[in-house]
């Protein structure tokens, strides 16, 4: 049965979320290229990866259920069991956990009365949360990073963490500390499949930290090597020993700079 939230998020594969399907793999010179935003389509609406969803997409791509099986088992970004309203990913990779992140963990999931991958009880106010410990989310210069539908909360420890999830299920406006306002697991799931909400803008494109080492290579002049043209391979088989002058010295990183 299909149901629709206030939001407009649809629950249940209905006839338009088979087309939209549909349309997804038409983006694409071979269809099956669109199984990635196609499952997380099904995810926008069945809250999970299920076997009716794995059955549609194979059907609509022409190839099996076990590829399509083995596609959405293979991510992690793909849940087989239903994720709450909120997935709250916790990183504890190298640097995320030395810089607090296991100690987030263990705050939440005392504070959530929930385990490693394991969602709160529904109590009827449509925020639950999933809370998972997550590898490296590439922001390790903002560590330890928490992120809630794949939007990113910043320099966070036990105190902000908690107080995070707390806004979350009183319903609190929540933005993540890089400016996006934090919408549903099924809604960032629907964008994910290519179905713009609009906000793509919304927030910077990258931080201060992430922005020193460009800032400190423009201070200095510095600068990456010239791609290598095909005349220069050319030179470099005819001299191989490198006895050539460099043409470039002093203009690029090689030498130090
Ligand atoms: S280790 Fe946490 S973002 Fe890289």
């Amino acid at each position: 049965m299909t149901t629709t939230e206030p939001s407009g998020v649809r629950r249940g594969l209905d006839a338009q979320t088979l087309e939209e399907l549909r349309q997804i793999g038409a983006r694409y010179p071979q269809a099956r290229s669109g199984l990635l935003p196609m499952l997380h389509l099904v995810q926008s609406v069945e809250g999970q990866v299920t076997a009716e969803g794995i059955e549609a997409c194979a059907q609509i791509l022409g190839i099996s259920a076990a590829e399509v099986a083995g596609v959405a088992t293979f991510y992690t970004m793909y849940k087989r069991r239903p994720v709450g309203d909120y997935y709250v990913g916790v990183c504890t990779n190298t640097l995320c956990a030395v810089m607090g992140g296991d100690a987030i963990v263990e705050r939440l999931e005392e504070h959530l009365g929930i385990g490693n991958d394991e969602t709160t009880p529904d109590d009827g106010t449509g925020r639950t949360i999933t809370l998972e410990h997550v590898e490296c989310n590439a922001a390790c210069d903002y560590a330890p990073v928490v992120m809630v539908n794949w939007e990113f909360m910043d320099n966070m420890d036990p105190a902000s963490a908690t107080r995070l999830v707390d806004d979350l299920r009183a319903g609190a406006e929540v933005r993540s500390t890089r400016g996006p306002r934090i919408c549903t697991w099924r809604e960032a799931e629907r964008v994910l499949a290519g179905f713009n909400d609009g906000l793509a803008d919304e927030g910077p494109a990258a931080g201060p930290a992430t922005l020193v080492g460009l800032r400190t290579a423009r201070a200095n002049g510095w600068r990456a090597p010239e791609a290598s043209t095909s005349s220069d391979d050319a030179d470099n088989e005819a001299d191989p020993a490198g006895d050539k002058q460099d043409s470039n010295d002093g203009n690029d990183s090689r030498g130090g700079k």
